[in-house]
């Protein structure tokens, strides 16, 4: 992967842990020679201690991607650290309880306004909250969980997915123009803190151990974490709007 990002000044939001799918993203991203500035949500000092742990610790930079005014200052606290920005990562979803685990027919609005504004919103609010750094063009990319199919558990974050990959094609559409590419990866599922948080996720585990066509690894980030770096890569200079799915190949079976 050396070199493949070099001279990239990338802006990764969604490390939590370092099982956080956006943990391996800055991984690989620095192996691969960008220069990484983290956000962090809430425990900024937990987000810290983890930011250790990768080859080159990043500065870190607070970011709830609801908060106006976190949005408004995050180019002014960026360009504490780099002068602009060639790839903003998305990598971040939550949904309150009542919207998951079955309780689709339960849960109200206010909870599901709360997990789309997060987990769908925010993709628009953060790649327009970055465009001032972003005057050469530049790469967005979001983490996705196959929308196009209704899961067991999954419930109203399933439709803040679709929501999701209906906004990053929006997103190509209206940043075209200033040479912005805007895509997502559709990952299989990973155990990571997300994950947890979901009722029956283990449902998930089960069916892609028995049926991705590759095999599946429930604890290997970094799949879909390179993919999200090619996409940040010169190598899709012609590839927006898109899903690439990193799920071994269970997208691609019939029932
Ligand atoms: N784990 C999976 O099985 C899986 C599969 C496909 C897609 N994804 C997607 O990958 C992305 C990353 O999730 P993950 O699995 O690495 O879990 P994770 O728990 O490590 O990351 C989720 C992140 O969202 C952040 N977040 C929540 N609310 C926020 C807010 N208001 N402002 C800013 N950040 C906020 C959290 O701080 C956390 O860092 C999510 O979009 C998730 O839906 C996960």
């Amino acid at each position: 992967m050396s070199g493949l990002l070099a001279g990239k000044r990338l802006l990764v939001t969604g490390v939590i842990t370092d099982a956080s799918i956006a943990f391996s993203v800055a991984k690989i991203s620095q192996e691969a020679d960008a220069t990484v500035v983290l956000t962090g949500f809430g425990r900024l000092s937990l987000v810290e201690r983890i930011a250790k742990r990768l080859p080159s610790p990043p500065p870190v930079i607070e970011l709830d991607v609801t908060s106006e005014e976190h949005l408004a200052g995050l180019g002014d606290r960026v360009r504490e650290h780099v002068d602009g920005l060639d790839g903003v990562v998305h990598s971040i979803a939550f949904g309150p309880q009542s919207v998951l685990g079955g309780e689709f027919l339960n849960a109200g609005w206010e909870d599901v306004s709360r997990a789309i504004q997060v987990s769908t919103y925010s993709y628009k609010s953060l790649a327009v909250a970055c465009l001032p750094m972003m005057q050469s063009g530049g790469s967005i990319v979001g983490l996705t969980f196959d929308a196009t199919k209704a899961w067991p558990v999954y419930d109203w974050m399933g439709v803040a997915k679709a929501g999701l990959e209906s906004a990053s094609r929006y997103l190509a559409l209206h940043l075209g123009k200033q040479g912005i590419r805007s895509n997502l990866v559709s990952a299989g599922p990973l155990r990571t803190m997300a994950a947890k948080s979901i009722p029956g996720f283990e449902q998930f585990e089960d069916a892609w151990a028995e049926r991705a066509p590759l095999g599946w690894d429930l604890s290997n980030q970094e799949p879909a974490a390179r993919a999200v770096c090619a996409l940040l890569s010169d190598w899709f200079p012609a590839t927006t709007g898109e899903i690439v799915h990193v799920d071994g190949g269970y997208h691609a079976l019939g029932a």
